[in-house]
């Protein structure tokens, strides 16, 4: 299974076994940490036992359970992006971790912050629970994944090219779109949209809740994955095709 594949099959999984996953798997997980951390200036951290974030059932209202290991999402305060990289990178770990078979969530409120530690400097975002699952959704988890998971936006809502809102997209268009609309976001509100004006694709957000830019970041990435390319970084980020998707239309 590749990225693009994981995609497709990644979604939120709140119900784990609590068995600890393998030290290859962890390995794996924690040597992509490092480049990314690298790469990117935040300083995510595999913490392999992370239930007491999850233990007191008025924090995770009843939602998690069997939760063991988790990425903590943290970076610089200071980076102006610091949010749309822990979604970017975040989310890359997130499909890295569905190749290897395994469960995973993002968490942005629901559980417990206060025994993990951060240092002055260091904001954290967030966290992500990864571990083993079954393979089949219990009831409770398929109920509860209902009520998350409203409808998916369509294309046209999601994507709008300047002066011909019925013109038909362009195919790598659709598919990077489509890749989009599999994104995560928070409470499923997939806020984020794709505007095309004078030729240039932006990514924008409203900005306007403190998750918005996390959601960004994913966003980008699954375009990304799909169509080749790169964002700028920021709110309304310039899209840069690759060499084989030069022209936007
Ligand atoms: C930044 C962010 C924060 C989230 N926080 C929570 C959370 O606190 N609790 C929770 O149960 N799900 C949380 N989610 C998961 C979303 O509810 C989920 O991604 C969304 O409903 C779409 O479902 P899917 O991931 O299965 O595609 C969060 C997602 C994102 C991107």
């Amino acid at each position: 299974m590749n990225l693009i594949q994981a995609i497709e099959i990644r979604k939120s999984r709140r119900a784990y076994d609590p068995s600890p996953i393998s030290p290859k798997q962890a390995a794996l997980l924690k040597s992509r940490i490092d480049e990314y951390n690298q790469k990117s200036g935040l300083s995510i951290r595999f913490l392999e036992d992370g239930s007491f974030a999850f233990s007191g059932i008025r924090k995770s209202y009843g939602m998690f359970s069997g939760v063991r290991s988790l990425f903590i999402m943290k970076g610089p305060k200071k980076d102006p992006n610091l949010k749309e990289k822990i979604g970017y990178f975040g989310e890359l770990l997130i499909l890295e971790a569905t190749v290897l078979g395994l469960g995973t969530c993002w968490v942005g409120g629901t559980f417990d912050r206060s025994g993990i530690r951060t240092g002055e400097d260091e904001e954290l975002v967030c966290v992500i629970t990864v571990g083993n699952i079954p393979s089949s959704q219990s009831l409770k988890e398929r109920l509860i994944y209902k009520a998350i998971h409203r409808k998916t936006k369509s294309i046209q809502e999601l994507c709008q090219l300047q002066g011909s809102p019925d013109a038909p997209f362009p195919a790598w268009l659709k598919t990077a779109v489509k890749a989009v609309r599999k994104a995560p976001s928070t409470r499923n509100t997939q806020k984020v949209m794709f505007l095309e004006k004078a030729g240039i694709l932006q990514a924008y957000v409203p900005d306007t809740y403190k998750f918005d830019r996390v959601d960004l970041g994913i966003a980008k990435l699954h375009f990304e994955l799909a169509a080749g390319g790169r964002f700028e970084l920021g709110n309304g980020g310039a899209y840069r095709p690759s060499g084989k998707e030069r022209t936007i239309l």
